[in-house]
């Protein structure tokens, strides 16, 4: 294969069959399951704690990796005995409660395709994403179901079984099954059937800022990825505590809230509410959290709250911060890191790639405002790209870009978690790669060293008087004001410049807001940027709109600043 010449790490070729040589595999040759490896294999230390789950009223409860392999045990069997059979897709629609983790690990012993859905999701994304995926199953609590499914039911012809919770004792919904009861009569015994490490696992649909939902297909061996990844970029190992605060909704919530830290043992802790600051710092102590995986978003609220509310905690047995979304800017990174006094450690990766591809570790210099390096096993290359990020062909094909210069940042494909398929959509699917690369969609910058900084999705670039300028650039320069909580910029169309960058900016509480304000902090962003790139205009805002797992909608500001249809907005339902 030919293709770029300069790259951040060559791949080391031996280093995924090691990997997989890590894990145990099903007995007599059955091949390779994602539950069986997270749940299963702990059979020598089953009376670990697997999770701690806390629910909204801040009642703890917990259960055994022995608890944990029964309670999946019989939802295997519960299916089997409703007839679902390997392949068929189940939607999940639960709170961040253990009985999703059961459903999920469950569903992958019988080898059906898990498909999570938002919680907060509407009927209607509800809907579309189950009608893509052809959902046979679904579970779900017995008041979601009412306000959310009920209502869509007859439309989704594809599906056969609605098992519910009933969390107040509920009138149970005509069309549904109770899932305890159902559970209760279920075996605990079961024997997961062979399992190629290429059949399907998960589907998660991702529609990103832009575009309509794809369904991103995952198989078994992504597990290689999930176990691998806990390790090398936490160092988890088993009896660790760890924390991921995204929805399972998502594919952080479900990699990493669910999947990889119990591959290697560790404790997962599983919080149904969302972010609060004073809660989160109490599960942090309580709990004796070691490792942290948020998004920057939640950090910057964290420090909103103020760095005296942390330091009223004893969060001695945090060892290390990790993040992943958007961008981890330099102001963010510092604050941090001197109130944790751990290392806060970016991470990147995508849907499509199932498993984090590029971070920064313990132990390596890290270098704010860079995502870090290539883990071991992948290969970066920033292709030599137009404004827009289109590869350029030289002789037909991509070649890396120069040191320093910004290009499409592509990953060299056949890494175990990479996405199979967009479900139905091979063409869509197809145009991601270009000679054996996988294509992201990001712009990116790689240093002498292999770091990889982050410049912007592709379809979000502005071009300004000959300058290409990423959002996040900026961005991170204005929340280095002190004046600034949130910052989101465009670029808007302008005769002379083509385009001309615009800021929305959240002032932090206290913040004498007005034109003063406005003055300072453009003044502060010519300072650091300069002319050409700083923002032309700061419009002071009470919120930027953002997709549920924090990402800023570029596209919506564009929208509503250009008087255009605001599109798709199925990941912004309103949280009920
Ligand atoms: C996109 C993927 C992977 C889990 C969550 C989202 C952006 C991701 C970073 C980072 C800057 C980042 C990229 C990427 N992104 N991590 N560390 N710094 N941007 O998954 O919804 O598929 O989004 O999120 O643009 O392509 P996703």
């Amino acid at each position: 294969m030919s293709g770029p010449t300069v790259i951040a790490s060559p791949r080391d070729e031996r280093f995924w069959a090691d990997a997989r040589a890590e894990l145990e595999g099903l007995p007599h040759g059955g091949g390779l399951n994602i539950a069986h490896e997270a749940v299963d294999r702990h059979r020598a230390d089953a009376d670990a704690t697997a999770i701690v789950a806390i629910d909204r009223q801040g009642r703890r409860t917990t259960l055994t990796y022995a608890e944990l392999r029964r309670a999946t045990n019989r939802f295997a069997n519960l299916l089997e005995s409703l007839g679902a059979r390997a392949s068929d897709t189940m939607f999940v629609l639960l709170p961040r409660r253990p009985e999703l983790h059961v459903c999920v690990l469950g569903a992958m012993k019988a080898r059906l395709v898990v498909s999570p859905l938002f919680p907060a999701f509407g009927p209607e994304p509800i809907r579309q994403r189950m009608a893509l995926g052809h959902g046979r199953v679904l579970v779900t609590t017995a008041s979601l179901y009412e306000r959310r499914v009920a209502p869509i039911r007859a439309s989704l012809t594809h599906l056969e079984r609605v098992l519910v919770i009933r969390e107040h004792d509920e009138e149970l919904p005509a069309g549904t099954i109770d899932l305890s009861a159902a559970l209760s009569r279920s075996s605990d015994r079961y024997e997961i059937a062979a399992t190629r490490p290429s059949d399907p696992a998960l589907l998660h649909f991702t529609s990103g800022t832009t575009g309509t939902p794809k369904g991103a297909l995952h198989v078994h061996e992504a597990v290689v990825a999930h176990h691998s990844t806990a390790t090398t970029v936490f160092g988890l190992q088993s009896g660790d505590v760890f924390w991921c605060t995204a929805d399972p909704g998502w594919v952080t919530g479900m990699s990493y809230g669910v999947l990889a830290p119990l591959t290697v043992g560790a404790t997962l802790v599983v919080d149904e509410a969302d972010l609060d600051a004073d809660r989160w710092y109490g599960i942090l102590e309580r709990e004796h959290v070691n490792v942290l995986y948020t998004a920057p978003t939640a950090l910057r609220m964290l420090r909103k709250a103020g760095g005296d509310v942390a330091s009223s905690h004893d969060l001695g047995a945090l060892r290390t911060i990790a993040s992943v979304g958007e961008p981890l800017d330099p102001a963010t990174l510092a604050w941090a890191t001197s109130t944790f006094r751990v290392p806060v450690l970016d991470t990147w990766w995508q849907t499509e790639t199932g498993g984090i591809m590029i971070a920064n570790r313990a132990g390596v210099e890290v270098r704010p405002g860079s995502m870090g390096t290539p883990l071991p096993g992948i290969e970066v290359a920033v292709l030599d790209s137009d404004d827009r990020g289109v590869p350029r062909q030289h002789d037909g094909h991509p070649v890396a870009a120069a040191v320093g210069e910004t290009g499409q940042l592509a990953l060299r494909a056949g890494w175990p978690s990479m996405f199979r398929a967009y479900l139905g959509e091979p063409e869509r699917y197809a145009r991601c790669f270009a000679d054996g690369w996988y294509l992201t969609g990001d712009l990116a910058r790689l240093d002498a060293d292999g770091y990889v900084w982050f410049v912007g999705r592709c379809d979000d670039v502005i071009k300004s008087a000959g300058h290409l300028i990423g959002p996040n650039e900026v961005e991170s320069v204005l929340l280095q004001h002190a004046d600034v909580a949130e910052a989101g910029v465009i670029g808007v169309p302008d005769p002379v410049a083509g385009e001309i960058v615009k800021a929305f900016v959240v002032l932090r509480a206290g913040a004498p807001g007005g034109e003063r304000t406005t003055r300072s902090i453009l003044a502060h962003a010519r300072r650091q940027l300069g002319a050409a790139i700083a923002p032309r205009e700061i419009v002071i805002t009470t919120t930027i709109p953002k997709t549920k797992s924090g990402k800023i909608l570029r596209r919506l500001l564009r929208a509503r600043e250009l008087g255009l249809p605001e599109g798709d907005l199925s990941t912004l339902e309103p949280e009920v």
